[in-house]
């Protein structure tokens, strides 16, 4: 007793609520907000997938980032152990498989932020600012399939977040944020505002704002919940992790509403971004993943002061992918080091080591390794689909069955909420959260 007494003391702990909200919404917004989403969107018909995203994000999203905060917080320990701590059986297994999940994600999620490092000092020589898309895509294609390059980048990402990590929860982490989500705000709004105010953005605001109904289908929902669960870091334990490095008397409820508004807010503003230029250039909303490193920089090409508003956009993609790396890092790294600090340093150059080895071939794959496949994807892709379509919908199904179904009426009421939104969020997490995700783990499998 004496001994769990001294492990929960020697804990490390966010140092205010503000600070929590920043790392956490540090972690929520990245990649998948701002290269993400806007694609997502462009692919989806605009308007009417930005409403059932939100729709989405703050019912069956918030729910279960409530849960995953609140198994954190009532037992103080990773994503692992604090199955084990809570209800024991097989239930761990959950935590081991988000740790593995965020082992992988961290593994290609560093890749690509490589790339918008790249992108960014690329911005600024001119290199991959050409006026044709068809050149513009050569330019990325060259760039991603050499067999060095990248995997600098890739080292040099990994570095930053290493050197985050190393500091600990509040003097590395917390940090970290929040120096950086003021910065990544600003530079939103300052290329928001170029891009709404460019000639001919108004068709891209009605693309994003005004729904056209008539083009959803089963699909726009299954693409908006997988979105929301990427983008708010639920389902592989990040926000178990997070949550138990609050202290036990610290609200969840609020404070899990502000981090969700800040991810949906980084989402719509990415939105501005991306789109009123896309049409104001008459380029192409639908075209995928390249949208942000093949269409934006032709874009960026033809305005005034584009490597400027370049270089601009990649940082920020950088920033934002850098504090949610360091979350996936720390999934990882406490439960290694299981809640002593002293190992955080030794564990943390393990992990690094891990994920950089793993990251050189799915770096590879796609150029000089493109003809190794795993289930005819490409590493990276394959990663990507694995945990995006499986581990991660997979692990949000079984949180949500064991925050509703097997966590302790004490433990909830631990919520401290009022007895309607205790309901509320209880009729969420019970029914609506375990058959939306059962129905697009099945549907995105078949
Ligand atoms: N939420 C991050 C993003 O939007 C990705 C992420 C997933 C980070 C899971 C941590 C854990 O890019």
């Amino acid at each position: 007793r004496e001994w769990i007494g001294a492990m929960v003391q020697a804990r490390e702990h966010w140092s205010s609520k503000m600070g929590f909200i920043l790392a956490a919404a540090g972690s929520a917004v990245g990649l998948g907000n701002i290269w993400r989403f806007p694609y997502v969107t462009g692919e989806n018909g605009g308007g009417a997938f930005l409403l059932i995203y939100l729709a989405i994000v703050f019912t069956i999203g918030l729910s279960l980032l409530v849960a995953e905060l609140l198994i954190g917080r009532s037992t103080q320990r990773d994503a692992a152990r604090a199955f084990k701590e809570s209800a024991g059986g097989a239930w761990p297994l959950v935590g081991y498989m988000g740790i593995l999940t965020a082992f992988l994600i961290l593994s290609f999620y560093i890749v690509i932020a490589g790339w918008t490092v790249a992108y960014t000092v690329k911005s600024l020589t001119g290199t991959i600012l050409a006026s044709g898309t068809e050149e513009v895509g050569a330019v990325f294609t060259g760039f991603i399939s050499d067999p060095i390059e990248p995997v600098i980048y890739t080292a040099i990402f990994l570095a930053l977040t290493v050197f985050v990590v190393l500091g600990g929860v509040a003097s590395g982490i917390e940090r970290a944020a929040r120096y950086l989500i003021p910065i990544l705000f600003i530079i939103l709004l300052v290329l928001a505002a170029r891009s709404v105010t460019l000639d001919g953005a108004g068709e891209g605001l009605s693309f994003f704002l005004k729904p056209d109904f008539s083009k959803v289908g089963w699909d726009t929902f299954l693409a908006a919940l997988g979105q929301a669960f990427f983008s708010l870091s639920l389902g592989m334990g990040a926000m178990i992790t997070y949550g138990s490095y609050m202290r036990r008397d610290d609200a969840i409820v609020g404070s899990a509403a502000s981090v969700a508004t800040l991810d949906a807010l980084v989402a719509v503003l990415a939105g501005f971004v991306v789109l009123p230029a896309v049409f104001a250039f008459g380029a192409e909303p639908s075209a995928g993943p390249g949208l942000t490193f093949i269409t934006l920089p032709s874009i960026f090409a033809q305005m005034p002061f584009g490597a400027f508003f370049s270089a601009l956009f990649f940082f920020l993609l950088a920033i934002a992918a850098l504090t949610s790396a360091v979350a996936l890092f720390e999934v990882v790294v406490s439960y290694f080091s299981a809640g002593d600090p002293a190992r955080r340093k030794p564990v943390t150059l393990w992990v690094s080591l891990a994920s950089f080895v793993l990251a050189i071939p799915t770096s590879l794959s796609m150029g000089v390794w493109s003809g190794y496949t795993i289930g005819g994807k490409p590493l990276l892709d394959a990663l990507d689909f694995f945990t995006n379509n499986i581990t991660m919908p997979l692990g949000g199904l079984l949180i949500a069955i064991f925050a509703g179904w097997v966590l302790r009426r004490q433990v909830v009421q631990e919520l401290g909420a009022s007895g309607t939104l205790v309901g509320a969020w209880q009729f969420v997490i019970r029914f609506v959260a375990p058959v939306a995700i059962a129905v697009i783990l099945i549907a995105g499998l078949i």
